[in-house]
């Protein structure tokens, strides 16, 4: 269970997050949508410990601000952008699989699929990596981590077809109680991957319902969110 219990964030005259209350179960699949600057990401970073907020998130019941080292160990995070690292791929790939006590050779195996021939990258930079590259790196050690929570902001923005594809099957193979949070602007993203969407706008939530069920519209394969927050 992921619990966000009134959670705030205020940057200068900004407030991104406005007593934001929502509870994730084992097994959902969510994705957050809303317009730029609703505060998806901010929410994202709050869950990943990223960020100090007001208010509590919780992980399977521990404190994500109180005890990150314990909490995180549950949650595997792909950023909306990768950090610029002068590190090589190939200690990023072992330090990420050390921590997480896993094979760097899964790793391999999972970039592969995602059209990633992570040998042929493993002296470049991260920074120096291409846009797409560098989101099928992210997008192997997350999926890498086997982590019962997978938090994934924009993963697939810059993906060409075929590795979106093996993307969304990677996610759908995670075992059934795994939890998915997924912030996405792209209608395919979001029908694949989820099953419940939760619109932010201005920081607050203003929709959370069923995929089926959510009220939205579509303009060149993104989302248009039609909830606004009540002045
Ligand atoms: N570190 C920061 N410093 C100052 N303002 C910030 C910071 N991070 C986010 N913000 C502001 O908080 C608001 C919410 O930003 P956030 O990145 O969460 O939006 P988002 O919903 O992820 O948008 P997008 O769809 O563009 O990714 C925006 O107004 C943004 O400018
Ligand atoms: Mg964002």
């Amino acid at each position: 269970m992921i619990r966000f219990e009134s959670v705030s964030k205020r940057f200068g005259p900004v407030q991104a997050l406005d007593a934001v209350s929502l509870d994730i179960a084992p097994g959902e699949r969510v994705a957050l949508v809303g317009t730029n600057g609703s505060g998806k990401t901010t929410l994202l970073r709050a869950l990943c410990g990223l960020l100090r907020v007001e208010g509590r998130v919780t992980v399977f019941g521990i404190d994500v601000q109180r005890q990150p080292e314990v909490a995180l160990r549950s949650v595997a995070c792909m950023p909306q952008v990768a950090p610029p690292l002068d590190a090589p791929v190939k200690e990023l790939v072992a330090a990420v699989c050390a921590l997480r006590s896993r094979k760097v050779a899964r790793c391999v195996e999972r970039a592969a699929r995602l059209g990633l021939d992570l040998e042929a990258v493993a002296r470049t930079r991260v920074r120096d990596l291409s846009g797409g590259t560098k989101q099928k790196l992210l997008a192997a050690l997350a999926l890498t981590a086997e982590a019962p929570v997978l938090v994934c902001d924009e993963p697939t923005a810059n993906l060409d077809a075929a590795s979106r594809g093996v993307f969304f099957e990677e996610v759908l193979a995670r075992p059934a109680n795994s939890i998915l949070v997924l912030c996405s602007h792209r209608v395919d993203e979001v029908r694949h991957l989820v099953q419940r969407v939760v619109q932010l706008d201005e920081g607050r939530v203003v929709q959370d319902a069923a995929l089926d069920a959510v009220q939205w519209e579509e303009a060149d394969g993104k989302v248009v969110p039609l909830r606004k927050v009540q002045p």
